[in-house]
């Protein structure tokens, strides 16, 4: 009874150490590469809705890249959207972004 209370509860700790540590990958990811040009941080990942951020991040963030690769404004973003430093963190950066989304509960309301 013990034994499998203790298995259990070590389930839990670890499963929550490890998207926590992934969601603070991501956020560095973010204050990295993002921040620059979005400057406002937070509140701006707080603008979208977690499905628009899905959306944008699905297939290795294949949307958000082509958005920045479609804009001359974005220019100074389009080597890095290239190369793989990006594609290789976009699962971390996801869930970074779905995490602190508009409908996320994560960020508080101040209206
Ligand atoms: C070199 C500057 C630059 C960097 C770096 C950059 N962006 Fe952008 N981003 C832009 C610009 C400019 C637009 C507007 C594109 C347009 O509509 O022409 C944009 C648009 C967007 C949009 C669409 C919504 C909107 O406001 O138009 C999202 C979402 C977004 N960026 C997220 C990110 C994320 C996440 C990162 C980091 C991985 C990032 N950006 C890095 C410049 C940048």
């Amino acid at each position: 009874m013990t034994r499998v209370l203790v298995i259990f509860l070590s389930l839990t700790f670890l499963t929550l150490t490890t998207s926590s540590a992934a969601i603070y990958k991501g956020q560095k990811v973010f204050v990295k590469e993002c921040l620059k040009c979005h400057d406002s941080g937070q509140a701006f990942v707080a603008e979208y809705k977690m499905k628009q951020w899905k959306k944008w991040m699905n297939k290795k963030g294949k949307l958000l890249a082509k958005i920045h690769l479609d804009s001359k404004k974005a220019k100074k973003s389009h080597k890095y959207f290239q190369s793989s430093k990006f594609t290789k963190k976009t699962k971390h950066l996801k869930q970074f972004l779905v995490e602190y989304a508009k409908d996320s509960g994560n960020v508080p309301a101040c209206n």
